[in-house]
């Protein structure tokens, strides 16, 4: 029996190197890895094609996904769902991976339920809206675009008197835009999940105008508002002229960052081992962003030990 993987939903960076880390993984273990391009749409077309090493090199540093991906309508359909099932049934493929979002899990899941397939979810939506996990890929290197945008932003703004609204993608998600706004020392932030008030927001404002502020950098994620009525907003209550940024589709561009490159690699890599050992509907999920306390004496009575998971992942390179 076969292997398979697939992008679906929304690209993001990280993909690419996924699917590498899939492909030689798979091979390293025995398997026949599989390629399905289009996502779902491409699986009821059949667009799927075994792998080999070549297939994959050269990709890593690549943004957006070599497989393509979609958001397809006919597989909500269950006759249409029968087909997909015959493509894989007839190339002997009984484990897949899906590299994507919330909705495509959801698809994996109706798979695993109604045919012989084991399906892995690997998170990768720059929205980072998947629950039970921190990280999704992508969000590394959106984080860094908005990041590049801010700063290019901030220069022209330190030469006018104004105030930038940037606008930043999510959907009902405001992860990127908080983490854009702590890092980039945005006065303003808006988020869907955060009850906000303009009123107090301006009166801030006309206080650090009066105090000497030359200009504001707000950040505003889609899932709240316009960032035009926002804009418009400002400009009305501090009197001082506003600009609007909408980042848009740039945000889900760009080579993968070291972050983006690493998740990608252990995500795969888990992914293919679980499916290998049995696991049969699983999403790979990592709860390493957590920031805790932990005494002094204790770091300093522990001796440091680079992560034998590590070392595991770095073995076959040594021999
Ligand atoms: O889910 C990723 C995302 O980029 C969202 O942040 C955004 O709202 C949406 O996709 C845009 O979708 P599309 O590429 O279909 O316009």
């Amino acid at each position: 029996m076969s292997i398979a993987v697939m992008t679906s939903g929304g690209d993001a960076a990280g993909m690419n190197p996924a699917v590498k880390r899939f492909v030689d993984y798979s091979i390293e273990k025995g398997e026949k890895p599989y390629l399905i391009y289009d996502g779902l749409t491409g699986l009821l077309d059949g667009k799927i094609v075994e792998a080999d090493k070549h297939a994959v090199s050269g990709i890593l540093f690549r943004g957006g996904t070599i497989l393509r991906s979609s958001r397809s309508q006919r597989f909500r359909d269950p006759e249409y769902r029968k087909i997909a099932y015959e493509q894989l049934e007839k190339r002997g493929i009984d484990k897949i991976v899906i590299i994507g979002g919330d909705g495509s899990f959801n698809a994996a899941r109706v798979m695993s339920h109604e045919a012989d397939v084991a399906v892995a979810g690997i998170p990768a939506t720059i929205d980072n809206d998947i629950p039970c996990t921190d990280y999704c890929l992508g969000v590394d290197t959106a984080l860094n675009v908005i990041r590049e945008a801010i700063d290019g932003i901030r220069d022209t703004a330190a030469s006018f008197r104004r105030t930038f609204v940037i606008e930043t993608m999510g959907r009902n998600c405001g992860y990127l835009a908080a983490m854009s706004a702590l890092t980039s020392g945005a006065e303003v932030c808006l988020i869907p999940e955060v009850d906000y008030d303009m009123d107090q927001i301006t009166r801030r404002l006309n206080d650090e105008i009066t105090q000497g502020r030359l200009y504001s950098i707000a950040v505003v994620a889609e899932g709240v508002a316009e960032g035009r009525n926002i804009a418009e907003t400002l400009e009305r209550k501090t009197n001082m002229e506003a600009r609007l940024t909408i980042l848009g589709h740039i945000q889900r561009g760009g080579s993968p960052t070291v972050l983006d490159r690493r998740m990608a690699f252990e995500f795969a890599h888990t992914a293919v081992e679980a499916l290998l050992d049995g696991e049969r509907s699983f999403v790979t999920v990592t709860d390493s962003l957590n920031v805790k306390t932990k005494p002094i004496d204790d770091v300093l009575s522990s001796t440091y030990e680079l992560n034998p998971y590590i070392c595991k992942m770095i073995h076959p390179l040594c021999h």
